[in-house]
């Protein structure tokens, strides 16, 4: 009898993130490149043996997280959850196809590598995770996994970047930022990460930034990325490092004003730093490894109280890594 299903998921940066227009649905049409990192979020389900089996209604009987990184103020440990919310997509879906199964309920666990709101999609990788493990705990108790299609469109419908975490490597991503297709890229990519622990919400800074844009003429939505991909083809840190861009940067930096001095202090000690995704994470591009744990080592000195994490991209997507 198995009772635990395991899946792990990384975190990403954006090496390039053009933000257009406000679309009817709230969200913005994105013209952007992902890289995976090497940081990796765990998702275990263990089958709760002493609960009752059931046939409608949620499976999952509590959560837990654990934190290798800094733990957020609020309890995140609840069905609204992007992780508890996968595995009831996930099983609900299954449902829908193939009836009301009797399943036996489940604790989930999850272990964060990725910062906790910083831009690098934790909370979309733990959802990637999630739809990966579950997927396994309903073929094993049904017989039948979910098709990846009906996976994709689950990742999709919990947020714009858990697609993504789903496939890793790199990628152009359009529309929501969803509509993924892999991109050619050589070599490996060492980053130092900065997390400076001021919260900040993806949908203040896109609607900030629509603000923005109405009283300043220069912040216009790059949407070509012809230079960072061929960049990409040489596979030359340096080539890559000058073609990173972020439009959402300047409000990023508004509505958090130490991120300045943080990217300016994080550009001296490597290629290049842009804040990743809505931030207010800082995303150091370098040479190699060696300059990755020197930069890291002088930035953790000039800011003792940041996180501050080396991580090399681009890696798998999400993969489901044990049942037992
Ligand atoms: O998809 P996710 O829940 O991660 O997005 C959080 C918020 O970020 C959305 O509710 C939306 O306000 C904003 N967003 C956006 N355009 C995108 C992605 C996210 O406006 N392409």
């Amino acid at each position: 009898m198995i009772n635990q299903f395991l899946a792990t998921a990384p975190g990403k940066v954006n090496l390039h993130l053009g933000v257009g227009d406000e679309r009817a649905d709230g969200y913005h049409d994105l013209v952007t490149v992902f890289q995976s990192v090497d940081l990796w979020e765990t998702v275990r389900l263990s089958v709760d043996t002493r609960a009752p089996r059931v046939t409608q209604g949620s499976v999952v009987t509590g959560m837990t997280t654990s934190f290798g990184v800094k733990r957020p103020a609020e309890d995140i440990d609840t069905p609204a959850n992007l992780a508890w919310r996968a595995v009831d997509a996930v099983v609900d879906a299954y449902r829908h196809t193939h009836g009301l199964v009797e399943l036996p309920r489940v604790s989930i666990e999850v272990e964060k590598n990725v910062f906790v709101a910083g831009g690098m999609a934790g909370g979309s990788a733990d959802a990637a995770a999630a739809l990966l493990a579950a997927n396994a705990f309903v073929e094993h108790n049904g017989g039948v996994p979910l098709g990846r299609d009906v996976i994709t469109n689950l990742a999709k419908s919990l947020g714009a970047d858990v697609p993504f975490c789903l496939m890793g490597g790199t990628a152009l991503g359009k529309g929501r930022g969803d509509e993924l297709v892999e991109m050619m890229s050589r070599g490996h990519y060492w980053w130092v990460l900065i997390n400076p622990s001021v919260p900040l919400s993806t949908g203040e800074a896109f609607s900030r930034l629509d603000d923005m844009r109405h009283n300043d003429a220069s912040l216009v939505p790059r949407l070509t990325t012809t230079r960072l991909a061929q960049a990409l083809v040489t596979g030359e840190p340096r080539a890559v490092a000058r073609a990173l861009h972020n439009d959402l940067q300047p409000v990023a930096v508004a509505m958090r004003p130490q991120l300045g001095p943080l990217i300016d202090a994080a550009d001296n000690c490597g290629l290049r730093a842009i804040v990743s995704g809505s931030g207010p994470t800082v995303a150091l591009l370098c040479e190699d490894e060696e300059d990755a744990l020197n930069a890291r080592d002088r930035i953790k000195a000039a800011f003792h109280s940041y996180e501050v994490v080396c991580a090399a991209g681009p890696t798998t997507g999400a993969r489901q890594i044990l049942e037992y």
